[in-house]
């Protein structure tokens, strides 16, 4: 047993040698004459080779690779055992890597390896990821919207009919699977289709094949297969082979196996279509390049725009929600139209600081309007910018809703859009170029779980909470209420006192505070401001009301700027989780981007920490707002 034991140690040890001596050869080959030498040593690390996203993912890295004469990349191949990936990363890392890529199948067995690695080296983590935030970037796509997409089409496909869905999932407690699952779910929910079966193959091909080879001989009654990745579609599909069952359809998610993202199979109209997810494998090395280097700015999510390929689509539209670069018409200097929502706090006069002072930095040149807080400001500002004939629009949307109009009028006129800090909801994402800003849910959840952390220390108390929105139906006041409440909705050491809407402003914080007072006084234990000048108008009302902020009422505010962080200082307020308004540069670097025709990611998520009373001191002296 031993001996078996030791010579598997050894056969790992060799193979995993031979892996490094072959992916550093690869992917440095030709290179060896190159001036200059090897500046950085990049690790990949992957879970399986049989799956066709991990080898494209493979081959995006080397194309990428190939551009560059000062870096080398080693490969590693776990053949799908969670234990040797981990054996793989410690190699890497001993090894010397200056930064490890890893794409992995199974987070609960990865994520601590992950982290260990993160405190060490810079870590890029893709596509289907790890939890938790112990890794420099993420860059995948957005996996909720993915299983949207598939839902969608699934309901398109089957409509008006009652349809039957297998369901077959990836490693089911991995985030990946239950967001696509999510997703789906959503998007065929009141509709008369209904998942009865729920397949696990742990993402790959052959257990799909027999899993579902074995339930479709015991059940006639199936409409559709919806494979959360490609290579479980393709055992689907083997699976309708074998059962003689070629009336269902499969909806598949990945499409790396052609370039238009399809797949042989959707062609053929067995697998009806497949929602892309693409590696990026080539934003990986791009980003490394950027965290080896020191650059400033990186994110800490990249979020790809996935898109649905069907057969009648196969041949690829070519333009995944991009729109096509401006006509320049032998202009030197770009113009970029900006259109900001307002000035209702002093993290929106550093987010205006910040556009108009990198616009100048990069040489482009900016309209800049300002709507008050009006939408239908904002769709003039627009409407005008697309008269001018901008290259660029940039804004920062009031409200989530009510954009199509005047974002189909700027497709139209064939000028890309970014949205710089807030998100809109329109149905066609291509109305829309990129997203620059931060994840307000999970600051939700960053605001709920420091608040869950206090009520550990002492158990048997309820905190009676007061919430002080911001502005209705704006991208940051619906993400940090979802974020929040999802932590706290089932746990019974919270209630709401009173959930009231305000707008950013500190008058509205303070006068809903004051409000909140009048009604419910000594019995609030909580505020959660949306935001720090809400926050700060709150301190002002419980400090009239004669009580102190921070002691005989908690409170929890987001952004982080220096008001802010001065009150967290002495005791007023007692978690800040930071927004960073300070977007202008990676702005600027999309305009840029866009308008030389390249791809930009479709979210670009800025990162962001959390702050105590006990961390202010050691950051405040360097804040930037
Ligand atoms: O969209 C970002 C939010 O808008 C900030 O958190 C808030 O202060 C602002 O006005």
């Amino acid at each position: 047993m031993t001996e078996k034991v030791h010579r598997l140690g050894l056969l790992s040890m060799f193979v995993f040698l031979l892996i490094v001596l072959l992916g550093a050869w690869f992917a440095g080959r030709d290179k060896s004459d190159s001036e200059g030498g090897t500046r950085f040593l990049i690790g990949i690390s992957q879970p399986n080779l049989s799956d066709p996203w991990h080898v494209a993912l493979n081959e995006e890295v080397k194309e990428e690779v190939d551009k560059h004469n000062d870096i080398r990349v080693i490969f590693t191949d776990a053949a799908q055992s969670s234990a040797q990936q981990k054996e793989d990363i410690r190699h890497l890392v001993g090894y010397g890597v200056d930064l490890l890529v890893v794409s992995l199948d199974d987070p609960a067995a990865l994520t601590a390896t992950v982290a260990e690695v993160y405190r060490k080296i810079p870590v890029i983590v893709l596509g289907r990821g790890v939890t938790g935030y112990d890794y420099t970037l993420y860059i995948g796509t957005d996996n909720e919207v993915v299983g949207q997409k598939a839902g969608e089409f699934a309901a398109e496909t089957l409509k008006g009919r009652k349809g039957t869905i297998v369901e077959v999932q990836g490693f089911g407690d991995s985030p990946t699977v239950q967001e696509r699952s999510l997703g789906f779910r959503e998007a065929i929910a009141g509709s008369n289709l209904e998942v009865t079966h729920v397949v696990n193959s742990d993402w790959q091909r052959d257990r799909a094949e027999d899993q579902l080879t074995d339930l479709l001989a015991k059940d006639g009654n199936v409409d559709l297969i919806f494979a959360h990745s490609e290579s479980m579609a393709l055992g689907a599909y083997r699976a309708l082979k074998n059962t003689g069952r070629m009336n269902i359809d499969i909806i598949g998610i990945d499409g790396v196996t052609t370039k238009t993202g399809g797949s042989p199979y959707v062609s053929e109209r067995q697998l009806i279509g497949m929602v892309r997810s693409p590696t990026g494998g080539r934003e990986a090395i791009q980003y490394a390049l950027d965290i080896l280097n020191k650059e400033k700015g990186i994110p800490k999510k990249v979020i790809l725009r996935s898109r649905l390929v069907t057969s009648d689509t196969e041949s690829g539209d070519g333009a995944d929600g991009k729109a096509a670069p401006p006509d320049r018409n032998g202009k030197e200097t770009l113009k970029l139209g900006f259109a900001q929502v307002g000035s209702e706090s002093g993290w929106r006069i550093a987010h205006t600081n910040s556009v108009i002072g990198a616009a100048k930095d990069a040489g482009i040149e900016l309209l800049f309007r300002n709507a008050d807080q009006s939408q239908e400001r904002q769709f003039e500002s627009i409407r005008e910018f697309i008269r001018q004939r901008v290259d660029v629009i940039a804004f920062s949307p009031k409200t989530e809703t009510g954009w199509e109009e005047v974002l189909s009028e700027a497709k139209d006129a064939g000028i890309p859009v970014i949205l710089s800090d807030r998100e809109v909801k329109v149905k066609d994402d291509s109305l829309w170029t990129a997203y620059i800003g931060s994840d307000f849910r999970e600051e939700g959840r960053r605001a709920a779980r420091w608040l869950t952390e206090q009520a550990d220390r002492e158990p048997d108390r309820v905190y009676r909470i007061v919430e002080l929105q911001g502005t209705p139906d704006s991208a940051p006041a619906l993400g940090r209420k979802k974020g929040f409440e999802e932590l706290i909705r089932d746990d019974d050491r919270f209630a709401y006192a009173a959930s009231l809407e305000g707008d950013f402003t500190k008058r509205s914080g303070k006068e809903l505070m004051a409000e909140a007072l009048e009604k419910f006084g000594k019995s609030i234990d909580v505020v959660y401001a949306h935001n720090d000048d809400m926050a700060l108008g709150a301190i002002e009302a419980i400090e009239a009301y004669g009580l102190k902020p921070g002691k005989d009422i908690l409170l929890i505010s987001v952004d982080a700027t220096k008001s802010a962080m001065d009150a967290l200082s002495i005791g007023k307020l007692n978690l800040v989780v930071e927004c960073n308004p300070l977007l202008g540069p990676q702005l600027m670097k999309a305009v840029k981007d866009v308008s030389q025709g390249k791809d930009l990611p479709m979210k670009i998520i800025t990162s962001e920490g959390v702050f105590t009373q006990e961390l202010v001191k050691q950051v405040k002296r360097n804040r930037e707002y």
